[in-house]
């Protein structure tokens, strides 16, 4: 495995690797559900490669990019243990150089829900996914659906971009009492830890009720909060909506496809999880 810092290097090696190449981009912090998505790359691509940058333009002013867990030999040694061919490690001021100007905006769809929440997320998800797809240019690349509304961004801007690769979603991998894997996971204490299952609880409700023939999203909704209300480590929800996963649009009527996406607080760890009805 190659392990890679310099921009014009990866660039040259991604060039050189045979194809198809898939690409696996990352915050590191590496849990089960990215090694999921770097085995998927692996088996389908005669080259993987994976990047590790916690990208600083993707987080406001007060959220948790110092605190954001780091442990860059760990997650080399798991990236090897996979078989991935090349690693790139840029640094903050490879990608972000003095003079850096230029920001992918994603309009309407970047601004609504977790945008709405954190203003100017997307806009640095989008600008970075956008550099290292331009630097790597990957045939494939692959993204988690844990990330719902990020995974219907990239989506929209390598179509309206023509960057190419075919963005792959693979499903979100679970901790056996239904917690999401998130990097994030590693903030809750033991406490929070045993309540964050209701987030995906509440999720459940929703898509049972669904299944049973409620169709009114403020109905589907107010099911879902039944449950958040009922566990007191919840200290706020920031929505729990239904979208169409393409355009991220809110819907009053969940049609087979839609999307229920839920984003809660609990002990000021950020949870978000989202399930597919039908
Ligand atoms: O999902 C993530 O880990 C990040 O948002 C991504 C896509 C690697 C961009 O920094």
């Amino acid at each position: 495995m190659r392990v890679i810092s310099d921009t014009g290097e990866m660039a040259a090696s991604c060039g050189n690797a045979v194809r198809p190449l898939g690409l696996v981009p990352t915050m590191g912090a590496l849990h089960e559900g990215h090694l999921s998505l770097v085995r998927r790359a692996k088996a389908e691509n005669a080259t993987a490669a994976a990047t590790i940058f916690v990208n600083p333009t993707q987080f406001g002013p007060g959220e948790d990019l110092a605190a954001y867990p780091r442990d860059l030999p760990r997650d080399l040694d798991l990236l090897a243990g996979e078989g991935v061919d090349l690693v790139f490690t840029p640094t903050q001021e490879s990608l972000y150089p003095a003079g850096f100007a230029t920001w992918v905006e994603v309009g309407e769809i970047g601004e609504k829900l977790e945008g709405a929440v954190r203003p100017g997320h997307f806009r640095g998800v989008a600008t970075v996914v956008c550099k290292l797809l331009s630097i790597v240019r990957p045939d494939r690349a692959y993204f988690g659906q844990k990330d719902g509304q990020q995974t219907a961004v990239i989506k929209q801007l390598t179509r309206d971009l023509d960057l190419g690769p075919e963005i792959i979603v693979c499903p979100t991998i679970r901790e056996s009492d239904g917690l999401a894997l998130s990097s994030r996971n590693a903030y809750l204490t033991p406490e929070q830890r045993q309540a964050a299952p209701v987030v995906y609880q509440a999720l459940s409700a929703l898509e049972s009720a669904w299944k049973s023939g409620t169709t009114s999203v403020p109905e589907l909704r107010e099911r879902a909060l039944e449950v958040l209300r009922s566990e007191p480590s919840v200290e706020g929800v920031d929505y729990v909506a239904v979208v169409d996963p393409n355009g991220f649009h809110e819907l009053d009527t969940a049609l087979p496809g839609a999307m229920a996406l839920t984003a809660v607080r609990i002990g000021g760890v950020r949870l978000i999880d989202n399930v597919v009805l039908g």
